[in-house]
């Protein structure tokens, strides 16, 4: 594989691009349209009731063949096969990276060569299943005989982040009176206020952790324990029908007691923030019914298959991708604006955030040797039209370039057509405003808008199981795409284990603190010293 030798600045589509930088520095964005007018047409795709304008770019024909000749020079194409066939892409944990699989059929599989995986992955969503129609349907009990009414999701990072987000996305079709909660954060306040106002006979706790071993979730399921163990008199709760355990590693779950019976498996290839797909998405199954589950599947196979066989010219994730980095590296734009245009899908920024920073927020590329340019941006960002009475005013007239994805729903039964139709009308006037700008008075400068700034704009068909799910897969292989440009592996999280080690170490009565920086150990003295 070209993985080895490969760095993106050293390409000469990459150089190319530098010489264009200038150029496009003259053009107005709004000006393309009437040099071209099929520039919508062009600039413009759709796939599995997801459609992306991207004609609001700064971007010409020039720069666009010049992105596309940088992304033939990178190992994209040999990465993507690699990744569906289960290579072990993931070279420092030495996995394969196949979230894909999860939602793939027999003969994609079969195609593969993965057929055994198949297998093992159709045995885990009956499971899924099974689970999921009994609490829906009443039939899973509670110690003393009583139907779930509650259920806690207690996990945290990926474990937690895709289904609270799809949970809320689509809560249209939530099931009328067994009620999904989630907790993540350690913070005391959370779980007790969770516990507070449900009733132990009738609440379940799903521990989700591909680990076993996270400090928060352990803590807060010790927490939950404890409250069963108080109100139902329960010796070892964790070994009772209140207690699920989700997990790659069944061996910590039965351990910390919970029954082998009630424990539902995923796999090591499964990355925590790809795990939604896996059995980490029973919570969704129980939310809205194994059938939309599969459809949320199914919406994200739809753009697995485009993304794996269209052009790299017609084709959505490639094309974003491309979009992100052209602005990261060649423009300086730190950060990525993802505005849902849907109160519904409030968590959809805060689920990316860990999809994309955890992902290619990386130095170093798969050789060990440092990367020369910037790699994956700083995301973020809230619903509209919310977002326009707060952060827009930097949007419009910062300093900053932000690029920004507008993303809009079509249809919305949720909503009043007299709401829904001023919600799009703002969307899509901001996207407009963002790039047009305004010029000003020479009086009145603080009124000038500079514009051609770049935004994408999504359009779903409608939110739905299946829409949702191309979605998410729309923006999973983004990052891959970008990952692949920047030669970095996407799919390890190295990041965060110094600090998991600190804070062990700061708990921990026994270990030397010696070594501490003044500034920690003023600040732990200050926390011991009021617990
Ligand atoms: O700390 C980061 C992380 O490892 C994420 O990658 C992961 O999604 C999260 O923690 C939770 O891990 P687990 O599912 O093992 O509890």
């Amino acid at each position: 594989m070209k993985v080895e030798k490969y760095d993106i600045t050293a390409t000469d589509s990459w150089s190319a691009l530098k010489k264009l930088t200038r150029s496009i520095s003259e053009l107005r964005i709004s000006e393309l349209y009437a040099a071209d007018n099929s520039r919508v047409e062009k600039y413009s795709l759709k796939c599995a009731g997801v459609y992306l304008d991207f004609s609001k770019n700064l971007v010409d024909e020039n720069v666009r063949r010049a992105l596309l000749d940088l992304l033939s020079e990178s190992p994209f194409e040999e990465q993507r096969e690699a990744m569906f066939r289960g290579y072990a892409i993931n070279t420092t944990e030495q996995r394969p990276v196949l979230h894909t699989a999860l939602r793939s059929d027999k003969q994609m599989l079969a195609d593969d060569g993965l057929e055994n995986l198949g297998t093992q992955i159709e045995a885990q969503k009956q499971h899924i299943k099974e689970v999921s129609d009994k609490i829906r349907s009443g039939n899973w009990r509670g110690s003393s005989g009583r139907q779930v009414t509650d259920v806690i999701n207690l996990g945290i990072g990926g474990s937690d982040l895709g289904p609270r987000m799809v949970c809320e996305a689509l809560k249209e079709f939530a099931h009328p009176s067994v009620r999904c909660h989630f907790v993540s954060n350690v913070d005391g306040e959370l779980i007790n206020s969770t516990l507070k106002k449900l009733d132990p006979e009738t609440t379940l706790v799903i521990i989700s952790s591909k680990t076993f071993t996270t400090q928060e979730t352990l803590l807060n399921a010790n927490t939950a324990a404890a409250w069963f163990r108080e109100h139902l008199s329960l010796e070892n709760p964790y070994a009772t029908s209140h207690f699920i355990g989700v997990t790659a590693s069944p061996e910590n779950a039965i351990k910390l007691g919970v029954l082998e019976e009630n424990l539902l498996e995923f796999w090591d290839w499964v990355g925590g923030r790809y795990s939604l797909w896996s059995t980490i998405g029973l919570s969704i199954a129980i939310s809205l019914g194994y059938e939309r589950f599969e459809k949320l599947l199914n919406g994200a196979r739809e753009m697995d298959r485009h993304f794996r066989s269209s052009p790299a010219d017609q084709n959505m994730p490639v094309i974003m991708a491309l979009l992100g980095l052209w602005y990261t590296d060649f423009f300086d734009a730190e950060s990525q604006a993802v505005i849902p245009y849907c109160q519904r899908m409030v968590e959809f920024p805060t689920y990316l955030q860990q999809l994309d920073m955890e992902s290619n927020g990386k130095l170093v590329m798969h050789d060990g040797s440092a990367v020369n340019c910037k790699t994956g941006p700083i995301v973020w960002g809230q619903t509209g039209t919310n977002g326009q009475h707060s952060f827009f005013q930097l949007l419009h007239q910062g300093s900053h370039m932000v690029p920004v994805d507008f993303i809009g729903v079509l249809k919305d039964k949720m909503s009043s057509p007299d709401h829904h139709r001023v919600l799009l009308a703002n969307m899509l006037a901001q996207s407009a405003a963002l790039m047009q700008g305004k010029q000003a008075e020479e009086s009145e400068p603080y009124r000038h808008y500079p514009g051609n700034r770049p935004s994408n704009v999504i359009l779903m068909d409608e939110l739905s199981p299946y829409t949702l799910g191309a979605l998410i897969a729309l923006y999973e292989h983004k990052v891959f795409v970008q990952g692949c440009l920047w030669n970095i592996n996407s799919f390890d999280q190295w990041g965060v284990e110094l600090g998991k080690v600190l804070a062990d170490k700061l708990l921990s009565e026994e270990s030397d603190k010696s070594d501490l920086d003044d500034s920690t150990r003023t600040l732990l003295a200050a926390v011991d010293a009021t617990l």
